[in-house]
């Protein structure tokens, strides 16, 4: 049996500073990348108040994948996130009592069906984003990653609580997201300093706190009105969440929970959804005769009608660009797992529990064992055929039973919203030089991408 030892990077300032200074910041992940490129595919990192070890490629990851001897560990930007979202799905301990409650509550509300029956309601806000754009006229530059953000958050509060954040009615965006924005930075930042440090920089600690009350505040102000004014016909998600019992053990979810989950959706589903919709017309854009694919799909497919739920499935085209797309670049980079006991990563790495594996997403779906030597093409026809690939070879919906439980919602959202768009408009870049640099809040997203767009003749 083999039994390797993990490389080490080399410590900074005789090892006082440990790893800290390899590591921007404001962007972990880009540090992560270029140690792999010079150190390889994985890893180990010393922070000082944690040693991880990154791993980067198909063999290494898909060991991890296994439920049975790994499980998520709550570290990093996700362990400082725990003030704002606690034990809800994204940031609970595996073994903490409301992870299992809530998801057996959450997942039917979750699945494919119930997620149809949410359609009135996501294009709802997909027409106010039409609306919005077609207003703007030919030449205004649309920053595409805020309407995206825009169109993201209104879903989920509609779709998950009833709620309309409004978002396209005003040029800035509901003080909510900015104070989400502003405490997902600050809990990115903080993973990469000392605690010491953090409690230093006094005025964004109390910035973190105050934007942390602002939002549960309004989390539990729409709970209350719902109490009061129940909406026995809505098929939302806090409907669910306030009614329905586990299965398991009677109970409902307390009024805290709910809270937590709330805010929970708004983190995990606005900024993914939204980067990866900037992310897919940068690429289609890049790309021009993939545009011109997906756009004459959805002539074929929807022609002049209005998009309805038997529309979807149809659209291969266009859930192949988007599947790519996550391929490309994953808005969160990176899903944390520690060893359950001392094991071997893929039968040759000693690794001990204390130790957070980072799987390093980007490694994985650039592997060019699995994806050839075009993998830093943007091919959506690759994805046409997508069970020719490995199960573990594409995960940018997370590993194992700590997956992105809203992947369908997603999914759809997106799905219908770039059938939208290419169906009214002809989309173009404002600026035809731009070349993507990647800005990063937790997840990842394209810096100050705008585009324009112009209505395509006879389509109103
Ligand atoms: C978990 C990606 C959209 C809710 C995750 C994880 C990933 C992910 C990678 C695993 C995180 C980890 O292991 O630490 C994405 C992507 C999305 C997306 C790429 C869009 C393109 C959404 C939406 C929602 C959502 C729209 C809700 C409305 C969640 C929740 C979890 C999760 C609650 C935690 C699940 C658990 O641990 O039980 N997502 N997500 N996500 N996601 Fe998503």
């Amino acid at each position: 049996e083999t039994s390797l030892s993990i490389p080490q990077v080399p410590k900074q300032y005789l090892g006082l500073l440990g790893n800290l200074p390899d590591i921007d910041p404001s962007f972990a992940a880009k540090s992560f990348w270029r140690l792999q490129e010079l150190y390889g595919d994985i890893y180990e990192l010393d922070l000082l108040n944690r040693k991880v070890v990154i791993i980067s490629n198909y063999d290494l990851i898909s060991d991890v994948l296994d439920d049975n001897r790994y499980e998520k560990v709550v570290t990093g930007p996700l362990k400082e996130l725990r003030p704002f979202v606690k034990d809800a799905l994204f940031t609970a301990f595996p073994d903490e009592p409301n992870w299992h409650k809530a998801h057996r509550i959450l997942m039917p509300v979750f699945g494919p069906l119930a997620v149809k029956k949410m359609l009135p309601q996501m294009l709802d806000v997909a027409s106010q984003l039409i609306l919005r754009w077609d207003r703007f006229g030919p030449n205004h530059r649309i920053a595409c990653s805020d309407d995206f953000t825009r169109l993201a958050f209104d879903t989920i509060g509609l779709c998950a609580f009833g709620f309309r954040f409004n978002d396209f009615y005003s040029d800035n965006m509901h003080e909510f997201a900015i104070q989400m924005t502003d405490v997902l930075v600050e809990a990115g930042k903080r993973a990469s300093r000392t605690h010491m440090e953090t409690q230093l920089r006094y005025l964004a600690a109390q910035q973190f706190d105050t934007d942390i009350a602002a939002m549960h505040k309004l989390c539990d102000n729409i709970v209350d009105e719902r109490i009061q004014d129940p909406q026995p016909d809505s098929n939302d998600l806090l409907n669910v969440m306030l009614n329905q019992k586990d299965p398991e053990t009677g109970e409902k979810l307390s009024k805290e929970n709910i809270r937590y989950q709330m805010a929970t959706f708004l983190v995990a589903g606005h900024e993914t959804t939204s980067g990866t919709l900037s992310f897919l017309f940068y690429h289609l854009l890049h790309n021009p005769e993939t545009y011109h694919k997906a756009q004459q799909e959805v002539d074929e497919i929807l022609g002049d009608d209005t998009l309805t739920i038997n529309h979807i499935p149809k659209l291969k085209y266009i859930d192949a660009c988007i599947k790519e797309t996550l391929r490309f670049q994953s808005p969160i980079t990176a899903v944390t797992r520690h060893a359950k006991t001392p094991t071997k990563i893929a039968g040759k790495y000693d690794i001990v529990p204390e130790k957070p594996i980072v799987v390093n997403l980007k490694g994985l779906h650039h592997d060019a064992k699995i994806w050839g030597d075009d993998h830093d093409q943007f091919k959506p026809e690759r994805m046409l055929d997508f069970k020719k690939y490995p199960a573990g070879a594409w995960r940018p919906f997370g590993i194992g039973m700590r997956s992105c439980i809203g992947r369908a919602f997603a999914e759809q959202e997106m799905i219908i919203n770039v059938a939208l768009i290419l169906q009214r408009f002809q989309v173009t870049m404002a600026d035809p030089s731009y070349h993507m640099e990647l800005k990063s809040t937790l997840t990842v997203k394209p810096k100050d991408f705008e585009i324009k767009v112009r209505r395509r003749p006879g389509k109103d």
